[in-house]
């Protein structure tokens, strides 16, 4: 259990997203497309939105949290994971989970506050942490996630004003918490009064998991449900489900003016027929196939290598024996013409990252390409 303020430079961050040109891109962790399943559904929900709504009247005004409409749909979407279908009032309707992190963290935690996340989390929370001058307090984790007793040192000692966590398929470690521990970690939010932003992204494709974290303390929770990691990667639609209606409205405007977080309408209402038309079963569904066989040739190429997958989840976070070291091993795959991530930018524990690196299955475009690149990471592995 660490605390530390962040000062990481934004350059190191963006080395280590943005791939070159050129390089099969496997260090973002997209998941795969599935054209096969995806463009009709999608062609049909816009030409039923375009014949059900006159575009001026979707376009002519702001929409601010969503039509009524477009938070229905949020209620469907979200009842896939919460034990309740939400009450409309509390969805926010929002253009990606980035953007409510932004609203949450500036608005809950505020600037020079304390926030708390999992000792490896989602790396854009550093540029967060650097625009608002945050300190970050990093939970201890284990291979299930955040440790409870870790967690309750931390709101006891340095009062943060709310959690970030994804406790399901956590990124970068796969992890998932057991009930028991969401129990625990809401009932020490509770106590210390620490409000949960509960990332569940990556939580549609894996069948089998717990409920959300948010399910144990509604009362405290800001629920987000993005789209990007089960349907596709730009559809640029996340769900907000708020603590109540009143929390909504007064985090989500008027409280906040200066950031762009609305979705386009034509994005929420798309989706909002994917939602009445059930394609957006069929779209989780077909990426879920995707991705088990990719996850089961990795399984096959790498059978002797210490990896953390799941057969429902994108990446593969795989630790290095010392015969590689993290970043030699990413330049090996460099001038191989492949792009992986390093644990630096996950890590936000004391001193240096661990020997691990991350690939994402999704990413490349085709299963062809995603082969080419495993066989180049399993080739330098085995070196
Ligand atoms: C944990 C996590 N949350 C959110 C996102 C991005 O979500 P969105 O595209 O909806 O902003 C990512 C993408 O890498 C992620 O890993």
């Amino acid at each position: 259990m660490t605390i530390q303020t962040i000062h990481a430079p934004i350059e190191r961050l963006e080395q280590h997203y943005i791939p070159p040109q050129g390089l099969l891109n496997m260090s973002g962790n997209l998941p795969p497309q599935v054209p096969q399943v995806f463009d009709a559904e999608y062609r049909a929900a816009i030409e039923a939105v375009l014949t059900a709504h006159s575009p001026m009247s979707l376009i002519g005004a702001h929409q601010f949290r969503g039509v009524e409409r477009d938070r229905a749909a949020g209620t469907v979407f979200t009842a896939r994971r919460l034990p309740e279908v939400p009450d409309a009032d509390r969805i926010i309707v929002t253009n990606g989970t980035q953007s409510a992190l932004n609203v949450l963290i500036s608005n809950i935690v505020g600037r020079g506050g304390v926030l708390a996340v999992e000792e490896y989390t989602y790396p854009t929370i550093r540029q967060i942490a650097n625009l608002l001058n945050l300190k970050i307090c990093s939970v201890a984790m284990d291979d299930e996630g955040m440790l409870p007793d870790a967690y309750e040192a931390i709101c006891r000692d340095h009062r943060p004003a709310a959690l970030y966590a994804q406790p399901t398929v956590q990124n970068p470690t796969t992890g998932i918490l057991g009930v028991e521990r969401r129990e625990r970690i809401a009932e020490i939010s509770r106590r210390y009064g620490v409000a949960i932003f509960e990332d569940d992204i990556y939580s549609l494709l894996p069948t089998d998991v717990p409920p959300p974290l948010s399910a144990y303390a509604p009362e405290l929770s800001w629920y987000v449900l993005g789209t990007a990691k089960s349907m596709a990667a730009a559809f640029k639609v996340a769900y907000v489900v708020a603590p109540s209606p009143e929390a909504a409205k007064a985090r989500f405007w008027p409280g906040d003016r200066s950031t762009y977080w609305m979705c386009a309408p034509m994005n929420a209402a798309t989706f909002a027929q994917l939602v009445a038309s059930k394609g957006v079963n069929r779209i989780v569904e077909a990426v879920r196939a995707e991705t088990r066989i990719r996850q089961q040739m990795v399984a096959e190429r790498l059978a002797g290598a210490s990896c953390r997958a799941l057969p429902g989840g994108l990446q593969v976070w795989m630790t290095l024996p010392e015969r590689h070291p993290k970043s030699e091993f990413a330049a090996k795959l460099r001038d191989r013409g492949i792009s992986i991530s390093t644990a630096e930018g996950y890590y936000f524990g004391e001193g240096e990252a661990p020997n691990m690196v991350r690939f994402g299955t999704g990413t490349p475009p085709t299963r062809a390409e995603f082969e080419r690149g495993l066989d180049t990471i399993a080739q330098v592995y085995q070196k």
